[in-house]
Order: C-alpha cells, then structure tokens, then sequence
C-alpha cells in the first residue's frame, strides 16, 4: 500500500484532497492520470453493461433529491453504521472492525455500540427560514427508482429490463482509510435489472450478474486468484437487501469487497408506490430487483494493486491497454537532434487524435521506458535515424520489452489492432 500510494501521489494518479489546507480525511483528488484510469474503467463498465446489451438503457439522476426520496428508502431511518467510542482519547471506530473491545489508538475502553447515520446532510434555499435540510445521495441507487415510471413511459423498456447510471455517492463514514478504499465521496457504477416478481427468475437473474460481473474485472486484466464471492450473512445484510454477495479482492489490508450484488426484491419500488403494467399480458405487478454496485474508486484502486510489479529496481504497471492512461509514448531517440525531434513531433501529432498519447524528450531511452513502464503505457515509439530513411519506428512493448519494426503510416492500424477498437 505504501508503494502505491507514493506512486499514485509521484505520477498524478491520486493526490490528498485539499492537500495545501492539510487535506480532508476521506476526500481524494485524481490527477492528470487517475482521471484517464477512472474514465477507461467507466468507458469500459458502460460498453459492457448498455451498449453490449439490448435490454439495459443509462440514467443520469441528479444528486441532490428531495429528502422524501430518503424517507421512503428507508435510509433516514437505517442507513446506520454501528460506531463506538473510546472513553479516553474519545476517537470513534466502526464497532464492526475493532477486534478486541479496545480502543486501536491508545487501548482504553469503548462505549457501547450506537447507530450511527451515514448520510451527508445539505442545506438548500437562499435565506436562513427557508433553507431545507435534505442529503447528498448516500447510494446513487435512488435515482434509478425515482424515474422507474419515466423510463418506462419514454423508451421501449420491457420486463425483464436494466437501468445503468454511474455517479457520485456520499457516505459521512466513521472512519476513512487504506488510500481511496473507505471515502466519504466516491463514485459507484451500478445496474438496476427489473425481473418478474418471483423467485426461480431472480435466482437466475442473481447468479447471471455474479458470474458477469466477475469476469468482466478478469477480462480486465485482474488475477483471478485475488478474486472471490463472499455471501453476506443475514446480520451484515443492508435495510434494503434479501441477498447479497460481494465481489472482494486480495488487498494487503486484507479480502475486502468492492462490488455488491443485490437481491432487492420490491423493496424500493414498493416503498415509492410504483409499479409496471404488463399490457401485453394484462397484469399489474411490482417488479423485483437485482442490483449490481460497484465502486470506481476501489475498482481503480485493485486495477493499480493488481498491476503493480517489480523487475529489480524497475517498476510495470501491467494496466490491461484499454484501462492504461496513456496508450502509447512517442520520443525521439535524441532530443538534441533537430530533424529527430521534428519527425517524432509528426508523429505524436498523428497519433494524438486517435489516442492519449505522451512525449518525452527528456533523459535517455532507458529511463524513458522506466518512466512510462511505472505508469502502465503499453507501447513506446521512438523515432530513430532509420526513421528518416524509411519512414519506420521501432514499438517496444511494455509487458515482454520486444520492438517492432512499423511504418509510420501503419501506426494508427497497428495500434487500433492491438486495442481491439
Ligand atoms: N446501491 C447499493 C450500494 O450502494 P454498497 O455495498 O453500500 O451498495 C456498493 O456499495 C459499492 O460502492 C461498494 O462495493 C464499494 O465499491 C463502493 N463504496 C461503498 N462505500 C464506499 C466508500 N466509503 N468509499 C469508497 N467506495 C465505497
């Protein structure tokens, strides 16, 4: 964790939000490169989960809603983390994770457990009488409820159907901690599937998403064996859940979960007094759901755990090329030569609207290809005294260091190629 952190803060992936007013516990800010890893994952979660599917349409509902959505969620009420508090040094921990009844910074003894809300209150109006207290949204969820009737009127959605929104969620969390892992603000990227209210369909339903959603973080690259489901037990279930398995990854704090798949069931639709109208088969029901909800922040998070190797004093980050930052890397071979750097300059321009694509002129070669292995670019391009011959470069790839001989202007083909775009 160490070694990513530093990194993540070195090479602009992540930095301390509010860092120069010393910073904001549970606040992170992505840099020039965090942003990129963030947008490849969502790019990626949305080519799966809509457009690769006929059944699934996008939401995009605003984060600020009025308190009653709250109410009827159930989340006023029980959207609770157990907190306890140290009668010494009067710290506070999530009852769930001290493990010996001790306070974990000085030892003295904790109260006993209270609940404790994790919604984030706002204030919206303009004078003081006619402010209303309302909440950021605690799960982005919410939304995709409220608007169960509106996407229903205004598209051709059909039961069995799937809603996909990706967002902002805000968790007034006890405690913040490991990096971006347990934030107050992060994003969620999340799948409302409405099934026919009964129960071999969503068992069915249930077990598809688990199984899709798994392999669709291993077709991204991740290890398999970092991977694995975890079934909540019935006391750890949330207010709104009948089932529920976590997707966890093998971080160094630990198994720890970083997508939900939910069984819902008619809770929420219920509890908003809506429902769908079958007219083909002329019946009325609540339908039930199945939720996927994963976290872009630990899903960015376990993609930079999992990449992460060392060759010596080397660092590879191993990114799957779809979720990489920068796609490919141009330099010229010597930044002192003129018609060198004026060629490569041609080419990054080429390349440049097709890809993110870096330039470097600064060092050697050698530590060129450190700089760009440690932040995950598949592909370097250096444009070399050949070059001005044959109008050739050499491509060294990251993962096996090989170098291929490619003409410039086969270079946008061999790149889409190697993409799959
Ligand atoms: N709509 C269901 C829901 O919100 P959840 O299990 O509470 O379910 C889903 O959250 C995902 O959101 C988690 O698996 C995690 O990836 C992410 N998440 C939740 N709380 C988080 C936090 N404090 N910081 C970062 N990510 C968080």
């Amino acid at each position: 964790m160490e070694k990513i952190t530093s990194l993540a803060k070195r090479r602009g992936f992540i930095y301390p939000g509010s860092e120069i007013y010393g910073g904001f516990a549970g606040f992170w800010d992505y840099g020039p490169l965090g942003i990129e890893l963030k947008n490849n994952i969502k790019r990626e979660w949305w080519k799966s989960m809509v457009y690769g599917r006929e059944d699934v349409v996008g939401l995009d509902a605003a984060i600020i809603m009025n308190p009653k959505v709250w109410e009827a969620s159930g989340h006023v009420e029980a959207f609770t983390d157990p907190l306890v508090e140290c009668k010494k040094c009067h710290h506070r921990f999530r009852a769930d994770k001290v493990e010996d009844g001790k306070c974990p910074d000085c030892g003295g003894s904790l109260t006993e457990p209270k609940k404790f809300n994790l919604l984030t209150e706002v204030y919206v109006g303009t004078t003081e009488e006619g402010k209303k207290k309302t909440y950021l949204r605690g799960e982005i969820t919410q939304g995709v409820f409220v608007n169960f009737r509106n996407v229903v009127d205004s598209t051709r959605v059909k039961v069995p159907f799937g809603i996909a929104q990706i967002g902002k969620a805000f968790r007034n969390e006890i405690t913040a901690g490991n990096l971006t892992f347990r934030s107050r603000e992060f994003e969620q990227m999340e799948l409302e599937y409405f099934v026919e209210p009964n129960e071999k369909e969503a068992e069915k339903t249930f077990e598809f998403w688990k199984d899709t959603r798994m392999n669709w973080y291993v077709s991204l690259g991740m290890s398999k064996e970092n991977l694995r489901f975890r079934d909540h037990e019935e006391k750890e279930k949330a207010h709104y859940a009948r089932k529920a398995t976590d997707i966890e990854y093998k971080a160094p704090f630990g198994w720890s979960e970083f997508e939900g798949i939910h069984h819902r069931g008619d809770y929420d639709l219920s509890n908003h007094n809506l429902s769908y109208k079958d007219e083909e088969a002329g019946k009325e029901y609540t339908p039930w759901v199945i939720e996927t909800s994963g976290g872009i922040d630990r899903s960015a998070l376990f993609f930079l755990l999992d990449a992460y190797q060392e060759d010596k004093d080397r660092v590879i980050l191993k990114l799957d090329p779809r979720l990489a930052p920068f796609k490919v890397a141009v330099f010229p071979l010597l930044a002192n030569k003129e018609d060198l750097v004026r060629e490569a300059k041609r080419v990054y321009d080429l390349l440049r609207g097709k890809f993110y694509v870096a330039w470097d002129a600064r060092g050697n070669i050698g530590k060129r290809y450190f700089a760009q292995d440690e932040i995950g670019t598949p592909w370097c391009v250096t444009v070399d005294f050949q070059t001005l011959d044959d109008e050739t470069v050499t491509v060294r790839d990251r993962d096996t260091a090989k170098q291929d001989r490619v003409p410039i202007d086969k270079l946008s083909d061999y790149f889409q190629n190697k993409l799959g775009v």
